[in-house]
């Protein structure tokens, strides 16, 4: 039997538990959302802590001679490329009278309002007021709403924080795995981000939605109930999972990694499980970006690589703007297929826009759903400052070191139930080895993980 937790952290009022049959009367209202972690206005505390953060917006290749309304932690917003290749992030209502800049013109230098000839430059600074007399101030008097932003590896990102405190971009370890492709896409949700960003904190719904209940969505190696452990880490900036499975005559331990408030990185999503694997990284590197509190787009790339895909079961070209190689990830289905094989986007969005914390019963298995939200309130009241800096905030020093990996290692099964207890020894093995890889970087820490995994190899 699961450990029953009701009502976590919700500021919503007990209900109580209801024992009696035909109970549907007394269990009808819907209380109110978690907004503490799920709204993210301007002003809310989960807004401004994502605001702290670079935020990936768009995908490059959407930025053609056209600008493209985005709308982003419940702000709208243009985004464009200039004729001469900078990207730009304004506030989407033009500030001489209000139209949509979406209809903009780019221009060699910055975008122009189609309506009166206004041209924006992509810091805000007001280049031209066409229709005032010369010699005019108007456009020296003030800025248009703009945010920093800049590409990376065809994603386009922005900081939408306070001025003058954006921290340095990112750069993940994991974007310099050797022969590694980085394929950008992105997949909209009609809901809220968290419960997107919860999923792989709730490693379990593998061996269901995926496996077990309504066809084979990923490998069938999925379909072993792990030996599951999560973990946080460092004091608080994020948090993993790891999963210990028994494959033939290997142990399969899988540790994937998300980072506060909204990063997350998983694992080959086609595990290389036949053979011998030490320190297979990453097949989606992804964030989990709020459009407002009722919508959301995972944005991020997908990885291919002989390591990461080893039998080429990746689709590099239907990866792209609000589409993904993956079964049941984007809802471009028909409804009658989806309700036949729902995926992960049917029963993301099923969890109505905005899920209801107070109407959960979580057991003994949803603990990472459970740690992540205690990590994200705890840093949207500030109560982890230190943490959350290191968290995917880039210092413009070395790579900042993930921890999600795979492992297969060549270790046989034990007698019986003793099994369970060796699969559990050798995650946390693997556990220790990927968290004290971290003062390493690059070669030097690939090889540490390498040889501590032949050695467990060997002494088994
Ligand atoms: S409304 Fe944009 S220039 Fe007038
Ligand atoms: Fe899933």
């Amino acid at each position: 039997m699961g450990v029953i937790i009701r009502n976590s952290g919700s500021d919503s009022a007990d209900l109580g538990a209801v024992t009696e049959p035909y109970s549907g009367y007394l269990l009808r209202d819907v209380p109110r959302e978690e907004a503490e972690l799920t709204h993210t206005d301007t002003g809310s505390p989960m807004g401004e802590l994502m605001r702290r953060f670079w935020q990936p917006v768009c995908l490059s290749e959407e930025l053609s001679d056209l600008p493209k309304a985005i709308r982003v932690l419940n702000e709208d917003l243009v985004a464009f490329r200039d004729k001469s290749g900078d990207v730009g992030v304004l506030h989407r209502h033009c500030s001489h009278r209000g139209t949509s800049l979406e209809y903009g013109i780019v221009s060699e230098h910055g975008l122009r309002c189609c309506y009166h000839g206004w041209l924006f430059a992509p810091d805000g600074t007001i280049l031209d007021t066409p229709g005032e007399p010369p010699g005019s101030r108007l456009k020296d008097s003030f800025r248009h709403g703009a945010y920093p932003a800049r590409e990376h590896r065809g994603l386009v990102f922005a900081y939408m924080g306070p001025p003058g405190e954006e921290p340095g971009f990112p750069l993940f370890d994991t974007y310099d795995e050797p022969d590694d492709r980085m394929v950008p896409y992105s997949v909209w949700h009609g809901c809220n981000w968290l419960q997107v960003q919860e999923n792989i904190m709730d490693p379990i719904h593998a061996c269901f939605l995926h496996v077990n209940m309504t066809g084979l969505q990923l490998s069938g190696d999925f379909g072993g109930f792990p030996e599951l452990e999560f973990h946080e880490t460092e004091g608080g900036s994020g948090m993993l999972f790891v999963t210990s499975r028994r494959v033939g005559e290997r142990i399969w331990v899988r540790t994937n990694h998300a980072l506060l408030p909204n990063f997350l990185q998983i694992a080959p999503i086609f595990p290389r499980t036949h053979t011998s694997t030490h320190f297979a990284r990453v097949g989606n590197t992804r964030w989990c970006v709020p459009i407002d509190n009722g919508e959301c787009n995972l944005i991020g790339w997908r990885h291919f690589s002989d390591l990461v895909d080893p039998r080429g079961e990746g689709r590099e070209e239907l990866c792209g703007p609000n589409s993904i190689d993956l079964f049941g990830q984007d809802g471009n289905r028909s409804y009658e297929q989806r309700q036949r094989e729902p995926g992960d986007w049917e029963v993301l969005t099923g969890q109505r826009p905005i899920a209801v914390h107070a109407l959960e019963h979580l057991g003994v298995h949803d603990r990472g759903v459970t740690m992540l939200r205690r990590l994200l309130r705890a840093a949207a009241r500030g109560e982890i400052p230190d943490a959350v800096a290191r968290s995917q905030r880039g210092t413009g020093g070395p790579h900042i070191n993930t921890f999600t990996q795979d492992a297969v290692l060549e270790i046989p099964p034990a007698e019986g139930d003793t099994d369970r207890t060796l699969l559990r020894e050798v995650g946390r093995k693997v556990f220790e080895t990927v968290m004290e890889s971290a003062r390493f970087f690059g070669d030097e820490r690939r090889a540490f993980v390498r040889e501590r995994y032949r050695a467990m190899e060997r002494d088994a």
